[in-house]
């Protein structure tokens, strides 16, 4: 049945005051951040993040000896699973795990936040994986922003849960989810999600992604670097969506925008099915597999189990 409430639009002041009140994101974030736009980072400065939250490194631990990755031998010290996952995705698990405990609304009902989580893991996954191939620049700040694209979502929700229950119902009915967001909130989730991480002072670069990965609202003379990495997000969101890892029963229709289609273009970056169907499952498997053992995130209420 077609929700009937009368539209209230949270309005600029109440979602930037949410965004005020969103907690701080724990200190090992920003120092993740850091290791992440830090090419010189070694793998004795994630150890020593990581080893001093004991619950990271139990998830760190328990991911490492899961039949997924199939290691003949117990994994028992956080050097050794570093070297069986890699430094980037324990870095990035790292990082992810620490946001997903400092925010994750309780008893969300408009959607399900283990697939929103998913959305989150694959888009951020995916935009380190291009970036070896195509972009040719440092992966770290790609995950981070991958990661956060869509972290206005959550505090739209948080500004108002009954109005995201209304722009799900309207994106499940085939309606644009952002056009939806704009009628029932007065904005959208990519503008909210980089006031989110202005608040989380995080660096510009990311903010700008987060906030321009729709492909608006990109600053006028962007950096070729803040250019690169909207592009990255844009395309690892549009691959999430269409990999089936979106948060909406039915996938938004996303296409490349205009704008970043040319930008590719230009510098003879072609998105061919075929070369990223490989890479897009074996990173759909992943995160799957990922948030399955470390049991991410919460079914909506409505899902029942
Ligand atoms: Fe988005
Ligand atoms: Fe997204």
């Amino acid at each position: 049945m077609a929700n009937t409430r009368s539209i209230r639009p949270a309005g600029a002041q109440e979602l930037v005051q949410t965004v005020g009140r969103l907690p701080a994101l724990p200190g090992v974030v920003s120092r993740l951040v850091e290791i992440s736009s830090d090419q010189n980072a070694s793998a004795a400065d994630l150890s020593q993040v990581v080893s001093l939250d004991p619950g990271l490194l139990t998830s760190i631990l328990k991911l490492a000896n899961s039949a997924y990755y199939g290691c003949s031998r117990t994994v028992s010290d956080l050097e050794a699973a570093i070297m069986l996952l890699g430094f980037d995705q324990v870095r990035d698990l790292a990082l992810s795990l620490n946001v997903i405990a400092a925010i994750e609304p309780p008893g969300v009902s408009a959607f399900s936040t283990r697939e929103y989580w998913k959305h989150a893991f694959m888009a951020g996954s995916l935009a380190r994986g291009f970036c070896r191939p195509l972009w040719r620049v440092y992966p770290g700040e790609h995950y981070v922003a991958g990661f956060l694209h869509d972290i206005g979502r959550l505090v739209l929700y948080l500004a108002d849960p009954s109005a995201m229950r209304e722009v799900v119902a309207g994106v499940n009915a085939g309606r644009d989810a952002l056009a939806e967001e704009r009628r029932v909130y007065g904005c959208d989730h990519a503008e909210v999600g980089g006031l989110a991480c202005r608040h989380w002072r995080l660096p510009d670069r990311i903010t700008a992604a987060v906030a321009a990965h729709h492909g608006a609202g990109l600053a006028r003379e962007p950096s070729l670097a803040e250019q690169e990495l909207v592009q990255m997000v844009h395309v690892a969101d549009l691959l999430a969506n269409r990999a089936g890892l979106g948060f909406t029963a039915r996938r938004p229709r996303h296409r490349l925008a205009p704008a970043i289609r040319l930008a590719l273009a230009r510098r003879g970056v072609w998105l061919r099915r075929s070369r990223l169907a490989p890479l897009v499952a074996r990173t759909a498997a992943e995160v799957e597999a990922t948030a399955q053992i470390l049991a991410v995130g919460q079914p909506a209420a409505s899902e029942g189990g």
